[in-house]
C-alpha cells in the first residue's frame, strides 16, 4: 500500500475542546467532518492517548474550532504538540465561551456538539457529534491540512490519524 495516498484526502486544521473538570482544555485535529446536515452532525476522531479524549467522554460534548490562514500557527503546536494533562493549553490562547464551551478566539469558525455516538478503532475514538451551536467568525480563508503541511511547514505528530513515519 502507497500511504502517501493519504495524503491526497483534504481535511482542515481545527482545535477540538472540551472541558476538564471546569478547565478548558483541548487538542489540534484535522480529523473532524460533518456527516449529516438535517440534524446536523459533525465527527472528529480522537486518540486514546490523547487526554482530549476522556474528557469529551467525560462531558459527553466538544468544540471544534475552525483554524484559518491568518490563526497564529503557535496554536496549533501549543494544542498538538503538548498533553492537556501537563499544561494548561487555554492559560495562553485567547478564547470564548459559546453555548458553554470553550473555543478558540483567533479562528475564523466554530461548532459545539453534543456527543451522540462513538465507535472504537484499536488507537482513536470516532465521536460523532449532534451540533448544538455554530458560527462563523469574520472572512479569513479556512486553514487546509495542505496548506499547513506546505505553507506553514507544519508537522503532525504520532497521534494524529494521518501520521506517516517519515
Ligand atoms: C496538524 C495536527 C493534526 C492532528 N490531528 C489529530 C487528530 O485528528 N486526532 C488526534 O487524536 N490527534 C491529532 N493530533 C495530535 C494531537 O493534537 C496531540 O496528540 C495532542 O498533543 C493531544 O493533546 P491532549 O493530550 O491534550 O489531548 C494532531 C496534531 C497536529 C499538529
Amino acid at each position: 500500500m502507497n500511504k502517501n495516498v493519504f495524503r491526497n484526502l483534504s481535511y482542515g486544521v481545527y482545535i477540538v475542546s472540551s472541558w476538564d473538570n471546569g478547565r478548558p482544555t483541548g487538542c489540534t485535529a484535522n480529523s473532524a467532518m460533518q456527516i449529516t446536515s438535517s440534524p446536523a452532525t459533525v465527527a472528529v476522531s480522537i486518540n486514546h492517548d490523547n487526554y482530549t479524549n476522556g474528557c469529551i467522554k467525560d462531558t459527553g460534548r466538544f468544540a471544534v474550532s475552525i483554524l484559518s490562514e491568518k490563526s497564529d500557527p503557535l496554536i496549533i503546536g501549543t494544542f498538538g504538540f503538548y498533553s492537556g494533562k501537563d499544561k494548561d493549553k487555554f492559560a495562553d490562547v485567547d478564547y470564548k465561551i459559546v453555548g458553554n464551551m470553550p473555543v478558540v478566539s483567533d479562528s475564523c469558525g466554530y461548532i459545539v456538539c453534543e456527543v451522540i455516538d462513538t465507535m472504537e478503532t484499536d488507537t482513536h475514538t470516532v465521536f460523532l457529534g449532534k451540533v448544538t451551536d455554530g458560527d462563523v467568525n469574520g472572512s479569513d480563508t479556512p486553514m487546509t491540512y495542505a496548506y499547513y503541511h506546505n505553507v506553514v511547514k507544519g508537522k503532525s505528530p504520532k497521534n494524529a490519524p494521518t501520521y506517516i513515519e517519515e
